[in-house]
């Protein structure tokens, strides 16, 4: 199989999850600096990309990616969140575009990917409708510095884990245990920061490209009986439509005025329509899905029950389950329902253990296989379905700090050592940059083992 001409084969990381050098430069602190997980780490060293950012673009060049999408961290840009401008930390991003550019990678800038400065957090963070202001200032400034280069920019990635880890469970930073009403403030805030700086990017860069990273709950019917299928069908309504029905239809789903505690009273006249500018794509960050089974519980044929935890399928080591055919269903949910723009899978990956050879050799046949299936699967709906799918990024080049779990959990194409920082090839690597090289989709041939070949 192959790739279409003109799909984007590229890989995907987040600053906080790689740069490291926390202080470097006038670099202000990010709420997750100060977020604790006991037992595990921070990310204030990562992989050191904020020195070793030329090796890195490197490993791109080695690997044959087309993009690479990478985050610019606010507080190094905006040290306190909204006065004034650091431009070493500016400077950096933009020798970061400058040598991708040299080798032929396209930049896909995010905007946010979750290290809001400490000082805005201290204000309620994304409760508060201020945030909203400094992220305008803050986009204004990335804007000016790097607008004559990047085309490809991302807002907001996954308003959902922001939102609900954030804000609701605890588990991310800010750590907060929010109410729901809380948690409705911090969407809207969301999706008002995403349209509002989209409008300020497609005004003041040419030919750029803007979009927003989502990414939904994949609910799967769990048998093809009609009333598993209805059930996964409302769960849709119910629960993914929140992310997708704002930005794409500037409204809120009908399913707002059922919740308990929810007062959307803070949505001023106009926010809507603010919200939902024109995208010029849709990125969908996709790992795991569940099923649903329609139930006649207490609500009667409106129950549904998550049946995902039941499920027998093999799970990544972050205990996520692994069914590359939830990448085809989500495709071709979101264009059924959806006038959509064009679409990414701005992330796809997976966490699983690496067994390392005594020869150096870094053997990963479960990430290839995850990464050849999805692709595959994503290809063949595109193609039987005609949809806008015009690339896909692997999470995650490196590598790097996966947040509140710590270092543990290595999800790169290129292993690090952290002792050392030093990076080393996975046998995913070998296989990603022969798929570049060929745009063909193949499966992972052995060499011959070194042993033998000495
Ligand atoms: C996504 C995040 C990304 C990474 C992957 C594993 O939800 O966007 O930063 O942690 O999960």
């Amino acid at each position: 199989m192959k790739l279409p001409e003109d799909f984007i084969l590229g890989v995907s990381t987040s600053a906080y999850q790689v740069e490291g050098a926390a202080e470097a430069d006038g670099r202000g602190p990010s709420i997750w600096d100060t977020f604790n997980v006991p037992g595990t780490d921070n990310g204030r060293s990562a992989c050191d990309h904020y020195n070793r950012w030329k090796e890195d673009v490197d490993l791109m060049e080695e690997l044959g990616a087309q993009a690479y999408r990478f985050s610019v961290a606010w507080p190094r840009i905006i040290p306190d969140g909204k006065g004034a401008v650091n431009s070493k930390g500016l400077d950096f991003y933009s020798r970061l575009v400058d040598r991708l550019l040299e080798k032929n990678i396209e930049p896909w800038l995010t905007l946010y990917h979750w290290d809001l400065p400490v000082p805005l957090q201290d204000k309620g963070g994304w409760r508060n409708r201020e945030t909203v202001e400094h992220f305008l200032h803050y986009t204004s400034q990335v804007v000016s510095a790097l607008g004559d280069r990047v085309k490809n920019w991302i807002t907001v990635n996954e308003p959902w884990s922001v939102t609900v880890l954030g804000y609701q469970t605890g588990e991310h930073a800010p750590g907060e245990h929010g109410s729901t009403q809380d948690a409705l403030r911090v969407i809207h805030h969301l999706f008002l920061a995403h349209g509002r700086a989209s409008r300020l990017i497609r005004e003041e860069i040419s030919e750029s490209k803007v979009g927003i990273v989502l990414n939904p709950w994949i609910p799967i019917p769990l048998r093809s009986k009609v009333e598993d299928i209805r059930a996964a069908d409302r769960a849709w309504d119910e629960q993914v439509s929140w992310w997708f029905e704002p930005v794409l239809l500037g409204r809120y789903p009908t399913s707002v005025e059922e919740m308990d505690g929810a007062d959307m009273g803070f949505v001023q006249e106009g926010d809507l329509e603010k919200i939902s500018p024109p995208l010029d794509f849709l990125g969908l960050n996709v790992y795991f899905p569940d099923f649903i089974r329609g139930g006649a519980g207490e609500q009667g044929e409106h129950a549904y029950e998550e049946y995902g935890a039941l499920v027998n399928l093999p799970r990544t080591e972050m205990g996520w389950r692994v069914y590359p055919p939830a990448i085809a269903f989500l495709l071709s949910e979101v264009n059924r329902r959806y006038d959509v723009p064009d679409l990414y899978i701005t992330e796809t990956g997976c966490a699983t253990p690496d067994l390392m050879s005594d020869r150096d050799e870094i053997h990963d046949l479960y990430r290839i296989e995850f990464l050849r299936t999805h692709l595959m699967e994503a290809l063949e709906v595109g193609e039987a379905e005609d949809i806008p799918l015009k690339g896909l990024f692997a999470w995650s080049l490196l590598d790097n700090y996966e947040w509140d779990q710590g270092y543990e959990k290595r999800f790169g194409l290129y292993y690090v050592d952290y002792e050392t920082m030093q990076r080393r090839p996975k046998d995913s690597a070998s296989w990603y940059a022969r798929l570049s090289a060929t745009r063909e989709l193949s499966s992972w041939k052995f060499s011959c083992p070194s042993q033998l070949a000495d």
